[in-house]
């Protein structure tokens, strides 16, 4: 027996059709704040894999392929060892599980920090490999050339400030910022910084609310909370945090399931019938035909 293959010659190969559904684009995000108002906020959450991104996809605008993904799929202590290999790997299983939500891939430490030219050569090597849309890294004022630089070559950027986790061992913790006026004053400017420099969004993170509201006024771009304000014009979670897959998470996360619970119990269910030789039964087994 042979197999056809039929080429659909109806299809663009630029837009194949069937598509269960057209994906958002980096400009269409922007254009969610006019005029300083967003009135439909926009939704965000990390996606690390394929088959979470498919479930993620649908209820949100953008998939945060975050380093974070060093402490949440990695077991690392910060998002410092986290590599360029790693988030391209993730970042491609991602855009293979959407259809929708655009696909933003944060550039890990040490991949952007040394030059505007490393970071371009990271970043495209990140798009290239994964098919991600745009590329988020933190920093404010410092990091403004840069983001123009790659937003003139082609590169989207998302921004992050207040609460930067790659400058853990400068900051000494991931406590709140802008406690005092001039941290305050610097995390306004820093927004500033990105969004006179092309940047897309910024994410604020950890921030001090009347900060977040501030920034969120001060800008052009959406600003995306986590850990700052409804105000924002949208917001991010780590997802593994939302759904209850650890105990402990930041004070500002808010536990939307307890699926470590969940599986604990399935789990403990399952080992149990396997020692009672309860599973596999009949359903789940195969017997000679007659
Ligand atoms: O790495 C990450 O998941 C992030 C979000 C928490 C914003 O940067």
């Amino acid at each position: 027996m042979s197999t056809t293959f039929k080429l659909d010659t109806s299809t663009s190969r630029a837009n194949p059709t069937p598509q269960p559904m057209k994906r958002l684009t980096v400009p269409k995000i922007r254009a969610h704040k006019a005029d300083g108002e967003t009135k439909d906020p926009l939704v965000m959450l990390t996606a690390y894999t394929a088959r979470q991104a498919q479930l993620l996809d649908a209820h949100c605008d953008m998939l945060l392929v975050g380093d974070s993904l060093g402490q949440v799929i990695y077991g690392l202590p910060s998002t410092i060892p986290v590599t360029l290999d790693m988030m391209a790997n993730h970042a491609a299983a991602v855009v293979r599980g959407s259809y929708h939500s655009v696909v933003i891939v944060d550039m890990p430490f040490g991949s952007y920090e040394g030059s505007k030219e490393q970071a371009f050569e990271s970043a495209s090597r990140l798009l290239k490999e994964s098919g991600a849309a745009a590329v988020k890294l933190e920093g404010g004022e410092q990091m403004a050339e840069t983001v123009s630089f790659l937003n003139q070559r082609g590169i989207p950027v998302m921004g992050h400030v207040g609460l930067t986790p790659q400058a853990v061992n400068v900051l000494g913790g991931y406590m709140a910022r802008g406690r005092d006026d001039a941290e305050a004053e610097k995390i306004v400017g820093d927004a500033k910084a990105l969004d006179e420099a092309g940047a897309f969004a910024i994410v604020l993170e950890g921030v001090l609310e009347p900060i977040a509201i501030e920034a969120t006024k001060a800008v052009s771009c959406p600003t995306i909370g986590i850990g700052a304000s409804a105000q924002c014009d949208g917001q991010v979670l780590v997802t593994e945090d939302m759904l209850g897959m650890f105990e402990r998470v930041p004070r500002f996360v808010k536990k939307y399931e307890n699926i470590a619970e969940v599986i604990e119990k399935t789990v403990a269910q399952y080992a149990e019938e396997v020692r009672a030789r309860s599973f596999p039964t009949a359903d789940q087994t195969y017997q000679p035909k007659g």
